[in-house]
């Protein structure tokens, strides 16, 4: 059964939701699914923007053959050409084949690379300010390379004041129900897991992020469509305002993450314990074990404060995998401006610190409050006078800063 909301007058929502998926792009875990937005709008000519993953391909052709109530499909505009909305794009040229697909040059080579069907035939090429018309409503093209592949672009509608905004502002989540992000609390329901998927999808593109919203900047936008989650009517400069931040790599809060790794529990202990030196100075702190919480949450978290503390084991004389993990993942992620403190254990040959050390050299702005901590197996009494000092460090920045 079609499965439909109205954005405007003309415009409808014609996605899907995916509550099934195990892993987002084979990585990020979503528990509360997520969905993938499409948008017809019915004018002199019907105009698709984007199409939808495989997975919610059923209902998404019935909810567009609802929408259409017999007419036909004049054209779609692509926006991205990830799979996860463009999957279904062969399928709809079958249904509809006389359909012209609104692109730039860059998605014409990926649609080839991806299907088999003429596109040379369907294609409309359009490029950085080009302009379109469907009767009463006109277009703007505005490129976003890299937010989140090379072939992104964003389509203005000067008639709605519609931004169709690709990836950006879109969030892991399916939409139960609420189109709007004003029909549900956002800051307190939706905020983490907007921040989790810009920072663990675009994370690594904030200069591209930041150029692309300068662009759109300079349109009347009154309403913001994305490909996944809510649609923004109000408050989109609250929204955009937590972009800019994630996309220049400014913390939203002042307070530690403290990730840890640790084989035996030692070394949780060590950062349990500065986690309770800095909450009796009253900083907001947050504790993870980097083998128990996956990656995409701790590095979303690492966006969101102004410090991070690594504590991890030497494990194969190097650091231990979980940890190890997340370095990497954090640094290609393109962090940058956190100041950090390494907490070190080893048994033997504690190496952990040095190396971690090195792993994170690449990271811009990454202000060290800390040689290194270590720990021989076990955290001592001895070195509680050491702890404390670096608690009143963390804690002196986390508020002066
Ligand atoms: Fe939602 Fe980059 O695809």
């Amino acid at each position: 059964m079609y499965c439909v909301r109205k954005v405007t007058d003309d415009i409808y929502w014609v996605g899907g939701n995916d509550r099934r998926l195990m892993c987002f792009e084979g990585v990020y875990d979503v528990p509360r699914g997520v969905s993938y937005n499409s948008y017809l709008l019915l004018d002199e000519k019907t105009v698709l923007f984007d199409t939808v993953d495989k997975a919610v391909a059923e209902v998404f052709f019935e909810n567009v053959e609802h929408v259409l109530a017999g007419r036909t499909l004049d054209y779609v505009v692509v926006h991205h050409m990830e799979p996860d909305h463009s999957a279904t794009l062969c399928e709809l040229v079958r249904r509809y084949p006389d359909v012209k697909i609104v692109c730039n040059s860059k998605m014409v080579t990926m649609i080839k690379q991806y299907f088999t069907f003429d596109i040379d035939s369907h294609a409309v090429v359009v490029d950085e300010g080009g302009t379109f018309s469907s009767g009463k409503h006109s277009f703007t093209f505005i490129n976003a390379p890299m937010v989140h592949w090379p072939e992104v672009m964003f389509t203005y509608d000067a008639a709605a004041k519609i931004l169709f905004s690709a990836d950006a502002f879109g969030m892991f989540g399916a939409l139960d129900g609420a189109l709007f992000a004003d029909e549900v609390d956002f800051e307190r329901d939706h905020l983490d897991e907007a921040r989790r998927y810009y920072t663990n999808i675009v994370g690594k593109y904030g200069l591209q992020v930041t150029n692309a919203l300068k662009k759109a900047a300079a349109f009347d936008i009154q309403m913001v469509c994305p490909l996944h989650g809510y649609v923004w009517r109000k408050n989109i400069g609250w929204f955009i305002d937590k972009y800019m931040k994630w996309a220049s790599y400014e913390p939203e809060e002042k307070g530690v993450v403290i990730a840890y790794s640790s084989v035996y529990g030692h070394t949780a202990n060590a950062a349990d314990t500065l986690a309770c030196l800095l909450g009796e100075q009253g900083v907001k702190t947050v504790v993870y074990d980097v083998s128990v919480t996956a990656e995409s949450y701790i590095i979303s978290d690492i966006f969101k404060y102004s410090h991070v503390v690594f504590a991890a084991t030497t494990y194969n004389m190097g650091v231990f995998i979980k940890m190890e993990n997340l370095l990497h993942d954090l640094v290609e992620h393109g962090i940058q401006n956190r100041s950090t403190a390494l907490i070190e254990n080893g048994t033997w040959a504690p190496q952990s610190g040095r190396l971690m050390k090195e792993l994170l050299s690449s990271c811009k702005g990454f202000r060290f409050l800390n040689e290194k901590f270590t720990l021989k197996s076990s955290m001592k009494e001895e070195q509680m006078g050491d702890l404390r000092a670096l608690a009143d460090t963390i804690a002196q920045t986390v508020k002066n800063e």
